[in-house]
């Protein structure tokens, strides 16, 4: 008998390239989970605070996102028999990062509603917090002008969090993770990257357990070496690489599994997705959500209506993704772009393209708007070979 409940799932389409992956669609990773797992653990027990502070590195759509959520549901769920913590997680964005101040006034006006913990405690922190002195200094102007002028220290207010909350209801340790740091601005006469690395370290030297986790495109840590040095040294790297096949095809299966989908994805075609995105995670959940949505309802995806499919989904890749990035650039730029693009070589260096003029520093900006990777010795490359196609096309 044909079970109803299995063919309406195989029409569903679990594959959202938008939205970082929840911790029930995470693939991959497993040393740095590893790693991470450990380290929580080990951290979480030291009765005097040793926590390591990590960097999730990578381009765009590389998963870095994705990576946070994961670590945040091993230190709440997976963990939970073995440390009591609490993970305050805050998106960070171009607003929030004008400058210190207004970050120390967002992150802790925000804590109540991004902070998850093991156990029991989320609920008595958040009333704890309804009352919390911190907030008031926040608050509107008015008859409380002179504590409005006294603007709060993050270190401060984290420590008054440790002392009066964290701990005492039994947190062993708390990760404050901080997405996409790189909004911070580099070239500024007082670093935000100092002080925070400053803000942390001092936390610690305070006897509050602060595991400080933050994502960054890879290449800010190179830039950041001249202007905050010690920064580098402050945080274990982890480096995203590109999915191999076996980790396109646990996140293919992970997915449809989830909806009690009877799809089945063959070998060949996500070897063939493989070979056409690379590996990106963000290109892989792109092809599967529009070949799935192309194909409607099939019992099983082979690599020949992959192939048939193809060109159509990188024309849509090129409208819904390329072409924003591409239109974000400079005229100049585009055209060097095109020009990058044409030569057909895996890596090429400005003086090469000597007719532009300040070649280096557009090669620059276009490094810095991840349209290209710098490799050694100033040679550089068009950040994905779908793009290059794009741009010879255009
Ligand atoms: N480890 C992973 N497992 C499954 N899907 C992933 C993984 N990493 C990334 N993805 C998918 O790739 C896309 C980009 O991930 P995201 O975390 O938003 O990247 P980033 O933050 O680096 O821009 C999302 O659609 C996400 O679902
Ligand atoms: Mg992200």
């Amino acid at each position: 008998m044909p079970n109803d409940n299995h063919d309406k799932n195989d029409n569903l389409n679990p594959f959202s390239p938008q939205q970082p992956a929840q911790p029930e669609y995470f693939a991959d990773r497993k040393i740095e989970l590893r790693d991470f797992r450990r380290m929580a653990i080990n951290s979480g027990r030291l009765k005097i605070p040793t926590p390591v502070n990590y960097a999730i590195l990578g381009s765009w759509g590389q998963g870095k996102t994705s990576v946070l959520y994961k670590f945040r549901q091993v230190v709440i769920e997976d963990l939970q028999k073995e440390i009591k913590c609490v993970c305050i997680y805050f998106a960070l964005s171009p607003e929030s990062c004008q400058n210190w101040e207004r970050f120390t006034s967002d992150f802790l006006q925000d804590i109540p509603s991004n902070l998850t913990s093991s156990g029991k405690i989320t609920k008595k922190i958040k009333a704890e917090l309804g009352k919390w002195e911190i907030s008031l200094n926040l608050g509107p102007v008015g008859a409380t002008r002179k504590r409005e002028e006294r603007k709060p220290r993050l270190l401060d207010a984290l420590q008054v969090l440790w002392n009066k909350h964290l701990e005492p209801s039994g947190t062993q340790i708390a990760f404050i993770m901080l997405d996409d740091l790189h909004y911070f601005p580099l070239h500024k006469e007082e670093s935000a990257y100092l002080t925070l690395r400053t803000t942390f370290q001092e936390l610690v030297n305070r006897k509050c357990n602060y595991s400080l986790i933050i994502t960054a495109p890879t290449l800010l840590f190179t830039d950041i070496a001249e202007v905050a040095e010690p920064l580098g040294r402050f945080f274990r790297p982890i480096d995203l690489n590109m999915f191999a096949f076996e980790d396109a095809k646990e996140a293919v299966e992970i997915r449809l599994k989830s909806v009690a989908s009877n799809v089945r994805v063959s070998d060949e075609t996500i070897r063939a997705i493989l070979e056409k995105t690379g590996g990106h995670p963000y290109l892989l959940m792109f092809t599967m959500h529009e070949l799935l949505n192309m194909l409607g309802q099939v019992k099983s995806v082979e690599v020949e209506s992959f192939a048939q499919n193809w060109p159509r989904i990188e024309a849509l890749l090129g409208r819904q993704i390329f072409a924003q990035k591409f239109q974000h650039a400079s005229p100049t730029e585009r055209k060097l772009l095109i020009e990058i693009a044409k030569k057909d070589s895996k890596l090429v260096s400005p003086g090469a393209f000597s007719q532009f003029k300040g070649a280096s520093r557009l090669f620059a900006r276009l490094e810095d708007e991840e349209l290209l990777i710098r490799s050694d010795r100033g040679k550089y490359s068009i950040f994905h070979p779908l793009f290059a196609e794009y741009l010879k096309n255009q």
